[in-house]
């Protein structure tokens, strides 16, 4: 997703610097080309050789190195995004001052475009007014900045920040960074995902095999395009995704609600949930005791909350349902097209190996007014990119 995306990352010298190989690792699973740049102190923390062996290139660690006289103006103007993680106090004191006196400080004060930066540093000196105002002064230039979050320190536990944030997480900024000025970039995307859960007691719930996975890696996705995304989730063992702003629903009902709020200001309902249709007529206050024998349950069929937004949606929202079904289901999903006045229906084959609610992979068929695209077996991720390759066509 970032092949052809030139990051220079800058590690300076603290003990969350071995946090950068994780780091420089996903950058570069992810295609992009890393250009990874020590400061003397990081170079004592994590050995080059390491940052070579996950990048597959060199790094860079002195402005008096043969035959890179000038990288630090190259780099600068070359790469697409410059990385600061882990930061240091003194590297943010060095970059503020516009001092030069390495490689990386050089590099800085030569840069004029995006620079993301995660510091980590002790939370006194974190707090000290002296970073607060190197941070401020920073931020107006320009630069973002992901972090730092509360959590142990080298010195101990701290429930102040100053821990360098989770790789995953300047990730999830970073290929943001990189990936934003397309058609979702600043648009409003609702994603809703996972089971919904009906309960028949206080204890028992009704509810389906749905892990929220296509859903989160939907939300995943939209925000590294640079949407602003809001996650309306049933119940799931997932983390929210880094960026998101996920909002947590246990029934149909509860997930009615919530999607009429949101729907208003949506430019696109992404409806990947799996809402219960149908709901216990009836729920028992006490639970039912074994001994009490067999008995009937009575269903009512729950609300269609994707249809029920068709008077609220805003003008020009393009709306998304999911379909799951056996056998050939493209003609019952041009149906939901019609019924739901939907842009796009995702088909999930249920019945085909690798592919529906408990696995990794998935494989869809993208119904829209226009056509159908029968895409392979891929993971999750890769539908959701591909998904969403379809509604930016169509925003
Ligand atoms: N959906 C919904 N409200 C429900 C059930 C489903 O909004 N109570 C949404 C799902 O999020 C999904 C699509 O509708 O986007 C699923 O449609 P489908 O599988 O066809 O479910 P139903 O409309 O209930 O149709 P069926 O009779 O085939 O079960």
């Amino acid at each position: 997703m970032l092949s052809g995306r030139h990051v220079v990352l800058g590690v300076s010298g603290g003990i969350a610097s071995y946090k950068a190989c994780i780091l420089a690792r996903r950058l570069a699973e992810a295609g992009a080309d890393v250009q990874v740049v020590l400061t003397a102190a990081a170079a004592e923390f994590v050995g080059p050789v390491t940052f070579e062996a996950l990048t597959g290139k060199r790094p860079l660690t002195s402005l008096w190195e043969p035959g890179s006289a000038l990288a630090h103006v190259d780099l600068a103007r070359d790469a697409d995004l410059v990385i600061l993680a882990p930061a240091t106090a003194h590297l943010l004191a060095r970059a503020a001052q516009g001092l030069a006196d390495d490689l990386l400080t050089a590099l800085l004060l030569a840069r004029s475009g995006p620079v993301l930066c995660a510091p980590a540093m002790n939370d006194r000196m974190f707090a000290h007014p002296a970073t607060q105002e190197n941070l401020r002064l920073l931020a107006r230039r320009g630069w973002r900045f992901v972090g730092p979050a509360t959590g142990p320190l080298a010195e101990g536990e701290s429930d102040q920040p100053g821990r360098m944030s989770e790789p995953e997480e300047i990730f999830a900024w970073a290929e943001r960074q990189l990936r934003s000025g397309g058609q979702l970039t600043g648009r409003r995307v609702v994603v809703t995902a996972g089971p919904t859960r009906e309960a028949l007691d206080p204890v028992r719930v009704l509810t389906n095999r749905s892990s929220g996975r296509m859903g989160y890696a939907l939300a995943a996705a939209a925000f590294s395009r640079g949407a602003d995304v809001l996650l309306i989730s049933g119940p799931t063992q997932l983390p929210p995704p880094y960026g998101v702003e996920t909002r947590r629903i246990e029934t149909t009902r509860d997930l009615e609600r919530a999607v009429a709020a949101a729907v208003r200001e949506a430019h696109v309902l992404m409806m990947a949930a799996a809402p219960a249709d149908f709901a216990p007529a009836r729920r028992h206050a006490a639970k039912r005791p074994r001994a009490d024998g067999a008995h009937t349950l009575t269903l009512e069929a729950t609300p269609d909350v994707l249809a029920g937004t068709r008077s609220r949606r805003r003008k020009g929202c393009v709306c998304v349902g999911f379909a799951l079904e056996t056998g050939d289901g493209i003609h019952r999903a041009r149906e939901k097209l019609e019924a739901k006045a939907l842009h796009m229906v995702v088909l999930n084959h249920a019945d085909q190996a690798g592919a529906g609610p408990e696995v990794e992979t998935n494989r869809a068929t993208l119904v829209t007014r226009e056509g159908t695209e029968a895409l392979p077996l891929l993971p999750k991720r890769e539908v959701a990119e591909r998904i969403w390759n379809t509604v930016e066509s169509l925003l």
